[in-house]
């Protein structure tokens, strides 16, 4: 099959787009006949090598995390999908990925598509919208009619959790600048503040209940934005963490989180947007064998770019 990998860590040059052996399936897992695949700014980090440690990879290395497409083979004790059922799923990061014509993944991480949107477009949910839900739901416990401030609201992560969060009942406000405002605004967004030209402490007028980071602050900057929460607030970074202490002087809540691969949480996030309440926010539908060429934006994207591989309409 034809795959994007990488056969050492390095820098957007060691990704290649090149002939790789065509998985199989083990017991418990199913193989993917791959529609389309997104970009993830980890994806970046990973190929550079800089979480090694942590996560180490096998190389060659077949990147992205995120997929769309249909089940083509199903492992023996697999329950629950057939041959042609229309799936999307977050993948393990640390296994060969979706950047390639078919990946296998445990059966357990995939859900089935929504229906509404165009199989393709959902392959940019399943990693942004689960760092959403869990980090406004899980960690942190957004209730109807509260205030949530999502920082790097036009994101890939902030897109779905702005949507999300107005799913939910809450007044959302976001940061982003000005090529984004009214895609925001399209999405429902309440308020927005420019981080390019406004200070975020001058511009809200009310303080928060939630304070959903996202963007490239840095651990100081971050830590500042919990003066911003009202008592018994909380603070969820997917990037830099809160100082600890200062959020026990302050009274709020600090979580640095870590997205969790969920395939029930998928399903509910493909009920909801077949209900309408959320749809993915694509800025570029590429070939698969300009990987690359998106590896070189990481940091100046919006929304998500996908990679398209295969038209399974
Ligand atoms: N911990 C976890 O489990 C987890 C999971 C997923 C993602 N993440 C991390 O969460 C972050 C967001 O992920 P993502 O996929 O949404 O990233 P992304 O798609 O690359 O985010 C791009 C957006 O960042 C905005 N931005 C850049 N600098 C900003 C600033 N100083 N203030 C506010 N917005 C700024 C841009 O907004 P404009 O276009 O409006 O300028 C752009 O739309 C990344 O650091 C990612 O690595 C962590």
């Amino acid at each position: 099959m034809k795959a994007v990998r990488y056969h050492q860590y390095g820098a957007v040059e060691v990704l290649r787009y090149e002939e790789a052996p065509t998985p199989d399936v083990s017991a418990d897992e199913v193989l993917i006949k791959v529609a389309a695949t997104a970009f993830n700014p980890a994806d970046a980090m990973l190929r550079m090598g800089v979480m090694k440690d942590i996560l180490p990879l096998e190389l060659p290395f077949i990147p992205n995390v995120d997929v769309s497409g249909v089940i083509e083979k199903i492992g023996e004790s697999v329950n629950g999908f057939q041959f042609g059922d229309k799936v999307f799923a977050f993948l393990d990061m640390t296994k060969n990925g979706a950047a390639a014509e078919y990946v296998v993944c445990k059966a357990d991480d995939v859900a089935l598509a929504p229906e509404n949107i165009d199989l393709q477009d959902a392959a940019a949910l399943p990693g942004g919208a689960m760092t959403a839900w869990q980090g406004l739901f899980d960690h942190g416990n957004l209730q109807s009619g509260q205030r949530v401030l999502i920082t790097a609201a036009a994101g890939g992560v902030g897109s779905i959790a702005v949507q999300l969060a107005k799913w939910k009942g809450a007044y959302v406000i976001g940061t982003a600048s000005e090529e984004s405002i009214s895609a925001l605004q399209d999405l429902g967004i309440d308020e927005i503040i420019n981080y390019k030209n406004e200070l975020i402490e001058e511009k809200l007028t009310e303080k928060v209940d939630l304070i959903f980071n996202l963007s490239p602050l840095s651990s100081e900057e971050v830590t500042k934005l919990l003066l911003l929460l009202k008592d018994g607030g909380t603070l969820v970074s997917a990037y830099n963490p809160a100082d600890e202490d200062v959020a026990k002087n302050l009274g709020v809540h600090v979580v640095r989180m870590g997205v969790q691969r969920n395939a029930k949480q998928l399903s509910q996030i493909a009920d909801i947007v077949d209900q309408g309440h959320v749809k993915p926010f694509i800025t570029e539908r590429l070939a698969l064998k300009e990987l690359a060429a998106v590896h070189e934006k990481v940091g100046q994207t919006r929304g998500k770019i996908l990679l398209l591989v295969n038209d399974l309409v």
